[in-house]
């Protein structure tokens, strides 16, 4: 194992994100390429958590490097960043390791009139941000975002809706790294290995996804809170359903029934043709088209869901740089609900779920919807949302798993 490659590797994926707007993971994808199990999972601890906790520790280098860190070089504002992380954040890392393999980065990147410079402010660093980061209060919105390393108006928003000791609950949790859950699919022979969950029949809890179980459609990667979303479709063989929102497809090819699942984006919609291929999802058609503006015949449906675009705020843990990039989508979210549900037959249900904890789209746009509202909290009490009943919302720290809005409405 060689924690340099690691270390490297990690640098590489903050200039891609940072520098050049980058997805984390697809930059990790890249980055990480040529390295063995163990130094990919290590590169993605430091390149992720790195990713997340950029600004408290942009705020420690600061303090205690008595420079601005918009004003370093890109590799060195990496190499600091990334020792930051490890000393602040991380056990087990003896702090000379820390220091050492952040000046090479730097030294790597011929830098060397930078060297002295990062070597002196490592050492500020290895002295004393640990401290400075676990003084930093929490008292207030703007606090906590800074402490905890997320926006402002992320921690505005939990705060308003949620109070400060439960806010600071999300905050926390959705800096760990997620749970590793997949969906068994069961249209595929075989059984896998892994933890049930008592109220999620296909929801395995696994160390790690085997690859072998992955290519051949066995299970699929998708948290609990997002199989809830699909399972509240509650729809059944011989009905006709709609997925609005379906690429990558994870809870299309959980439905029963004759599913039509519309992507708008070409390639995502090709992604969801691979992806019902490969889970031998033969009731899954898929439709290249956008939501907003179907073509005429597609109507008349028993079922809709609508898995919208939307800030993210549930999935943080797993997609490290969104919290920096999210932005709300609530009229997006109601245009889609709109047109889903003029595609319904009377009486037919429509799901609408958003990985989201923002009440701007979640119970906001239901209630402007104007449709009656199934009561899904009786159907499943544990994961039923704390102010609204009739809802369903997953809390990260709370259930463990991803933050999952989820109503059920049904048409006039
Ligand atoms: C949250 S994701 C859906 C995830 C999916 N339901 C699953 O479980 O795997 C939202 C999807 O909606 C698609 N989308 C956004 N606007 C759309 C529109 N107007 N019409 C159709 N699809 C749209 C996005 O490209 C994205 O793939």
């Amino acid at each position: 194992m060689s924690a340099s490659a690691a270390r490297r590797a990690a640098q590489q994926v903050l200039l891609r994100v940072f520098e050049e707007g980058a997805y984390a993971d697809r930059a990790l994808t890249g980055a990480a390429a040529a390295l063995d199990r163990r130094d990919r999972a290590l590169a993605q601890q430091l390149a992720y958590g790195t990713v997340q906790r950029v600004r408290a520790l942009d705020h420690g280098i600061e303090a205690l490097g008595g420079r601005s860190v918009t004003r370093l070089d890109p590799p060195v504002r990496a190499a600091l960043r990334l020792a930051g992380y490890q000393l602040a954040y991380m056990d087990g890392i003896p702090a000379r390791a820390a220091v050492h393999e952040s000046v090479e980065l730097v030294r790597e990147a011929h830098l060397e009139r930078a060297v002295g410079f990062a070597n002196a402010v490592l050492r500020r660093l290895a002295g004393g941000l640990r401290a400075l980061l676990e003084g930093l209060p929490e008292g207030t919105p703007a606090e906590a975002g800074l402490r905890h390393s997320y926006p402002d108006w992320v921690a505005e928003t939990w705060w308003r809706d949620w109070g400060g000791a439960e806010a600071l609950g999300l905050m926390r949790a959705q800096n760990e790294p997620p749970e590793t859950v997949v969906r068994w699919n069961r249209r595929r022979p075989g059984r896998p290995g892994g933890t049930p969950d008592p109220d999620l029949p296909d929801a395995l809890r696994v160390d790690r996804v085997e690859p072998a179980e992955l290519e051949s459609g066995l299970v699929w990667p998708q948290s609990r809170g997002s199989q809830l979303a699909g399972l509240a479709v509650a729809s059944r063989p011989g009905e006709r359903v709609l997925d609005l929102c379906a690429a990558p497809g994870g809870k299309a090819t959980q439905l029963d029934g004759e599913v039509t699942a519309v992507e708008i984006h070409e390639g995502r919609a090709r992604e969801l043709e691979a992806n019902v291929a490969v889970l031998g999802a033969t009731n899954v058609r898929v439709v290249r088209a956008d939501a907003l503006q179907l073509p005429a015949e597609l109507r008349g449906f028993d079922r809709a869901l609508v898995d919208a675009p939307c800030s993210g705020l549930g999935v943080l843990a797993a997609r490290p740089d969104l919290r920096w990039r999210a932005r709300p989508l609530p009229e997006l979210q109601l245009a889609l609900v709109r047109a889903a549900a003029e595609r319904l037959r009377p009486g037919g249900t429509l799901v609408y779920s958003v990985c989201t904890l923002n009440s701007d789209e979640n119970e906001a746009v239901v209630s402007a919807a104007g449709l009656e509202v199934d009561d899904l909290g009786a159907e499943w009490p544990r994961f039923r949302h704390p102010r609204r009943p009739e809802f369903l919302l997953t809390l990260p720290h709370r259930h463990g798993t991803s933050g999952f809005f989820v109503a059920r409405l049904r048409a006039p």
